[in-house]
Order: C-alpha cells, then sequence, then structure tokens
C-alpha cells in the first residue's frame, strides 16, 4: 500500500511473529497491509526471546565442549567466558536476521507504521509516533501485541540483581551465583547457559517438578541431568522474601518457604509471561479479556466482528511457532481460503537446555485422562542404545505414547540435541501414525533419528536393539 492509504485490508497491531507472517501470508494472498510496531520488526523471539536466548545456549555448547575437548582426546584450554564477546556474537545473529526480515517485509509491499498503536475505534488503530499521530483503518484488525515478563508482588526488578529475562540477555558479565526463580521454559534455559559458563545455580521452583506440562518421566531426567552438572533444583518450594545487599559484593538473599535462605550474585525471575493487552482500547472496543488474555474462537476471531486476534495473547501455548500459525491462519481466512483449523497439542514443544527436553502430543497422564489406564501403551527407549547418541556421550530416551491399537498420541524426548528430532515426532503425531505404519520406514545411521526408529519398532512388536 502506498504511504498515504490508510485504509487496508489487514491492519496489524504488532510484528512479532504473529503479526508478520499474518502479514507476510495476507500481502502473499494479494491483500493491502499495515503493520504497527512500536519496537522492531520480529518482536519478542527475535529480539530478546528465542533467537538470543539459542545464541546464548549455543556458546554455552561451545563452553562445555572447550572444557571437556580433552576427554576427546583433543587439546584445548578453557580460560573462561567473555560476556561481551557472547553478546556480540548473538547481537550479530540477532541483527542479520532483523535485516533479513525488514527486507522481506518491505519486498512485499506491506506498509510499517512505527509507533504505540491503541485500537480507537473497533477497525480503527491509532498510532503515536515519532513522526506525530496517523490514524489507520481496517476491512480486518489483527491484534499480535504479545507478552511481557510476568513479575511477582513484593519483588523489585532492578535489572542488574533482581532480573527479567530480557535483562539477563544484556548482562555484562557471567555471574558467580544465581537463582533462578521459576524452573519453567525460560528458568531451565538459563539455569543451563549460566552452569556452562561456570555459574553456581539453584532454581526454585513451586510446582513438584521442573518443566511441570511436560511428561512425569522428561522432568525426572531433566532434573537428574542437572543435579549431575551442578544445578541445585529446589521444587516445591515458593519465595517469600527477596532483599539485596550491598554488602560482601553486593547481591541478593532469598528467604524460601520452608525458611531457608539462598544468596546469589543475580535472581532471574522466571515466572511466565503476561499478555501485553492493557491500556490499548482492547475491551473499550467491546473485544473480551479473560485475566488479560483475548478471548477468541477455534478460528482467532474475537467476539468483534472482522477482529482478530493471535500470539502471546491468546490462552494456550506461548510459542514463537505457534504465532506464526496463527497468522498464518488468520491470513488465509481473511483472504477467502479455508485452512485447516491448528492442532493446539500438535504444536511442537523444545527446551533447549543440556540436556533438551522435546514433546508433542500428550504426556502419558494426559492420555490416560483421555483414553483410560487401560487405553494407553507407552514404550521408552534408552539413548545407550543409539549409536550417535553416544558419540555425542548424551543420556536420555525417547518416550512414546500410544492409544492401545490406536495411532502414537505423544512422543517425549530428553537429551542432547534431540530437539531435532521433534520435526519426526510431529509428523508421526500429526498423521495420527500407527508405530505399524512408520516401523518400516529407514532411518540413517547413525542419527539419533534411529532412536525413534527403534522405538516404532519396539511399539510394533518387533524390537531391534532392545531386548524383548
Ligand atoms: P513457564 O510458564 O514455562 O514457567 C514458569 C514456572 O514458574 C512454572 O513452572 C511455575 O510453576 C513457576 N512459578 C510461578 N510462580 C512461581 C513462584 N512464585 N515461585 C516459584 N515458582 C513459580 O514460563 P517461563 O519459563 O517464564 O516462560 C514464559 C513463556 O515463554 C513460556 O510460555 C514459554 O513456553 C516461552 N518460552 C519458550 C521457549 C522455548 O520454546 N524454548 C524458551 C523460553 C520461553
Amino acid at each position: 500500500m502506498a504511504d498515504g492509504d490508510n485504509e487496508v485490508d489487514v491492519l496489524i497491531l504488532g510484528a512479532g511473529s504473529g503479526g508478520y507472517a499474518c502479514a507476510l501470508r495476507a500481502a502473499q494472498l494479494g491483500l493491502s497491509v499495515a503493520l504497527v510496531e512500536q519496537s522492531k520488526l520480529g518482536g519478542t523471539c527475535l529480539h530478546v526471546g528465542c533467537i538470543p536466548t539459542k545464541a546464548l545456549l549455543h556458546a554455552a555448547e561451545i563452553a562445555d565442549a572447550t572444557r571437556e575437548a580433552e576427554s576427546f582426546g583433543v587439546l584445548a584450554k578453557y580460560d573462561g567466558v567473555d560476556a561481551a564477546g557472547v553478546l556480540a556474537y548473538a547481537d550479530g545473529v540477532v541483527s542479520r536476521l532483523f535485516k533479513g526480515l525488514t527486507g522481506l517485509v518491505k519486498s512485499r509491499g506491506i506498509r510499517v507504521v512505527e509507533g504505540r498503536g491503541t485500537l480507537t475505534g473497533s477497525h480503527e488503530v491509532t498510532v503515536e509516533g515519532a513522526d506525530g499521530t496517523v490514524t489507520l483503518t481496517g476491512r480486518n484488525v489483527v491484534l499480535a501485541t504479545g507478552s511481557t515478563p510476568r513479575l511477582i508482588p513484593g519483588i523489585e526488578i532492578d535489572g542488574t540483581r533482581v532480573l527479567t529475562s530480557d535483562d539477563a540477555l544484556r548482562l555484562d558479565r557471567v555471574p558467580r551465583s544465581a537463582i533462578v526463580l521459576g524452573g519453567g521454559v525460560i528458568g531451565c534455559e538459563f539455569a543451563s547457559v549460566w552452569r556452562s559458563f561456570g555459574t553456581e545455580v539453584t532454581i526454585v521452583e513451586a510446582l513438584p517438578r521442573l518443566l511441570p506440562p511436560e511428561d512425569a518421566a522428561s522432568s525426572a531426567a531433566l532434573e537428574r541431568a542437572f543435579r549431575k552438572r551442578g544445578i541445585t533444583s529446589r521444587t516445591g518450594t515458593s519465595v517469600t522474601g527477596v532483599t539485596t545487599s550491598d554488602e560482601d559484593g553486593g547481591g541478593v538473599v532469598v528467604t524460601l518457604s520452608d525458611d531457608t535462605e539462598l544468596r546469589a550474585d543475580v535472581l532471574l525471575v522466571a515466572v511466565g509471561r503476561g499478555p501485553r493487552t492493557e491500556g490499548l482500547g482492547y475491551e473499550e472496543q467491546g473485544v473480551t479479556l479473560d485475566r488479560g488474555f483475548v478471548t477468541v474462537d477455534d478460528h482467532c476471531r474475537t467476539g468483534v466482528d472482522g477482529v482478530w486476534a493471535v500470539g502471546d495473547i491468546v490462552p494456550g501455548l506461548q510459542l514463537a511457532h505457534r504465532g506464526f500459525q496463527q497468522g498464518i491462519y488468520v491470513a488465509e481466512q481473511i483472504g477467502g481460503l479455508d485452512p485447516r483449523p491448528i492442532d493446539e497439542r500438535g504444536i511442537p514443544r523444545v527446551t533447549y537446555s543440556r540436556p533438551e527436553v522435546a514433546s508433542v502430543g500428550l504426556t502419558e497422564e494426559q492420555a490416560k485422562e483421555q483414553y483410560g489406564d487401560d487405553g494407553v501403551a507407552t514404550l521408552t527407549y534408552d539413548l545407550a542404545g543409539n549409536g550417535r547418541s553416544q558419540i555425542l556421550r548424551t543420556q536420555g530416551f525417547v518416550k512414546l505414547v500410544r492409544e492401545v491399537d490406536g495411532p502414537v498420541v505423544g512422543v517425549h524426548l530428553v537429551g542432547e540435541r534431540v530437539g531435532e528430532l521433534i520435526g519426526e515426532a510431529q509428523l508421526v503425531y500429526g498423521w495420527e501414525a500407527h508405530p505399524d505404519d512408520v516401523a518400516p520406514l529407514v532411518h540413517a545411521h547413525p542419527t539419533q533419528h534411529e532412536a525413534l526408529g527403534e522405538a516404532f519398532l519396539a511399539l510394533a512388536g518387533k524390537p531391534l536393539h532392545t531386548h524383548s
């Protein structure tokens, strides 16, 4: 669309994963699109989420590999971590992707309007930017304003000792010790990075296990692996007080629900992310919110005709790839296509810690709730039997959950690099494949994919490298 044209087919508020994917697909379908963004194209995922944290995790892997090099017969000396160097590396990755995305959006003829947008009419967004105010209208409006770190009343974030993940990403030093509040995805990933960089790490998690939504076996394996790496997990524990101290080098003192005290250089608060929906005019224009999240139907439609919502503001998994998919889904509906609804259970989940935890579909517990205790069969294949995993020296497993005489309904993976296996797992889940359907498929040797192949074989009743 031309810059002066303030009426479009699709007006999108927020250019994160959900918003920009919607914009790209809508433009591809020949619709005119405006994308409103107060910060940078790419949103949380690109700038303070998925991409920079995975860069940190890769640097962490290199630190570990260097430290352990000699045990592989390679002579290398680990001299520590240059935090500024790690940040520069992560920034380089982000800026290359940002440049690519900016070019892509431009090449599709999408108008990007910089500034803070507010819903001022049911189909109208007013944007206050550096160059003044502009009002845009859209035949369709897509709300995609994302999320921010959840805070805990009484715990004040100061950005240097008490941190959110945004601060932790920009930390210009490696802390000697860290307390991580929240054993969810962010907590486990940062715990993993910091430990690889030499930090003493304690995770405090209110629920009885790390990564509570994962299969219990995955949580137990991660906790065990973390323990071996020297990461302490205090599960079933919450924090009752936090004070910062200027004495002894200045750190944080955290009081726990069992009346013990922990001290560390920094405290990372990673207790979830809340939707960014306040003060944006949503409710005023008739959009229904529930505890801050936008209420939508299966088609991502809000209760207001022609107003849609995607990504982290919609209840469910707060994952970039879910946002992408919802954005595309909405664009295709607006474009008059009839896309397949998104199966939330089929959305793959990966925690990129060392070891990685990945899953798709139902946990064993959820499957038993759905099909009954006798209606579910599981199979666990230990990575000890997988050549590639032995080469990598990783421990872990593939766990399959199937409906008895029915398809595979859940796949759970623990081990280094197993996040890369989730693609195959999700196809099996998504196609509702029976173990017998996939057992004949040949897996390359030696790969970690073979572990999945072995598990399918075993579940189909013809185990190869397992004791039956
Ligand atoms: P989360 O919901 O994954 O985990 C938060 C954890 O904090 C939960 O286990 C919860 O029980 C615990 N908790 C809450 N209040 C607590 C308290 N007062 N004391 C102790 N523990 C408490 O949220 P997280 O890790 O902050 O991540 C936010 C979102 O970002 C998630 O939806 C996550 O999926 C997404 N994300 C995804 C990544 C990935 O896909 N690899 C990476 C990082 C974030």
